[in-house]
């Protein structure tokens, strides 16, 4: 029960990482508000709740809706935990084809949201600080994407990068005010992410969710398919007083995906030494 008695913000909170975060911190005593520009996810957990999550519609390409999520939840008793995670893939095309309204609109879902959801929490947990409450726990969603290429388009990845860098510049600006900022990079995780943008939906979403499973099994070092409640338990451990020691960082949650090249942890892909092997005398 590490956040009885604290409030959070989580965006994307309708659905993937977000619901598990949401539901993990409710589950360890805080008041959740979910926002989200999907009404119907966010007011099912928020009704099945037992009044533990709230739902409020907001959508984080809205500066205005960021700012009136973080007001709402600081005037309901204070703004302990905000979890910057909303997101979806965004443009795919290569550098060599992306159009400017595409990399705009990809930069401002994820980049400029975990901005502007920092520019707004900070003042009131700062003013808070004043009034002589506690500091605040800030995290955002970056990807392993953020860490190297190969993981996601290209827009999203410089995206995810520059919400490291954010990371870092926020914790150092924010740490007198007894704020931390920290950041958790997902590796291969199965949520609506990679269906919502082909719009997969109803049966064909749990058969394309057990493809997805099949393939996350195989894709990393440890052999099964990352869970959203991976990311949500570290989400809590940044979040939660066990971190108070804890800024500027990042926490990769991806199986081992990112240790190394694949033939240094895979025995069915062949290292230049074992291809070797057949030359030897
Ligand atoms: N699933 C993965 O493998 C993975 C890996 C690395 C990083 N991530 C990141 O994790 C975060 C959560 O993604 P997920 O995998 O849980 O996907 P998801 O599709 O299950 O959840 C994303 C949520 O964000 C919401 N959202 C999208 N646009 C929004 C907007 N403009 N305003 C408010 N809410 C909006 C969606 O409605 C949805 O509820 C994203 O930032 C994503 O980039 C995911």
């Amino acid at each position: 029960m590490r956040f009885t008695g604290k409030n959070a913000v989580v965006t994307g909170g309708a659905s993937g990482i977000g619901k598990a975060t949401a539901l993990r911190l409710a589950e360890e005593g805080a008041q959740v508000w979910i926002g989200d520009i999907d009404e119907a996810g966010g007011r099912e957990i928020a009704d099945m709740s037992n009044g533990k999550i709230h739902f409020l519609r907001t959508d984080v390409m809205q500066a205005g809706d960021i700012q009136a999520i973080m007001h709402a939840v600081d005037s309901a008793g204070g703004l302990d935990v905000v979890f910057n995670n909303a997101g979806a893939g965004g443009s795919r095309d290569p550098i060599d084809k992306i159009r400017p309204d595409d990399w705009d609109r990809t930069l401002a879902l994820l980049l400029r949201s975990v901005a502007l959801g920092i520019r707004y929490a900070a003042p009131l947990m700062i003013a808070r600080r004043e009034r002589g409450g506690g500091g605040g726990a800030i995290v955002n969603t970056a990807s392993i994407a953020a860490l190297q290429t190969g993981a996601a388009p290209t827009a999203y990845s410089v995206a995810k990068a520059g919400v490291l860098h954010l990371t870092k510049m926020a914790a150092a600006d924010l740490s007198r005010y007894d704020i931390r900022v920290n950041a958790v990079c997902p590796g291969f995780i199965t949520t609506n992410i990679f269906t919502s943008a082909l719009g997969i939906e109803g049966e064909k979403l749990a058969q394309a969710n057990g493809a997805i499973n099949h393939i996350a099994a195989k894709a990393q070092p440890l052999q099964r398919a990352g869970r959203a409640e991976d990311i949500a338990a570290a989400v809590a451990y940044l979040a939660s007083a066990d971190a108070s020691f804890v800024t500027g960082t990042h926490i990769t949650v991806d199986g081992g995906m990112t240790i190394g090249p694949r033939h240094s942890w895979d025995a069915d892909v062949p290292s230049l030494f074992s291809s070797l092997e057949a030359f030897a005398g």
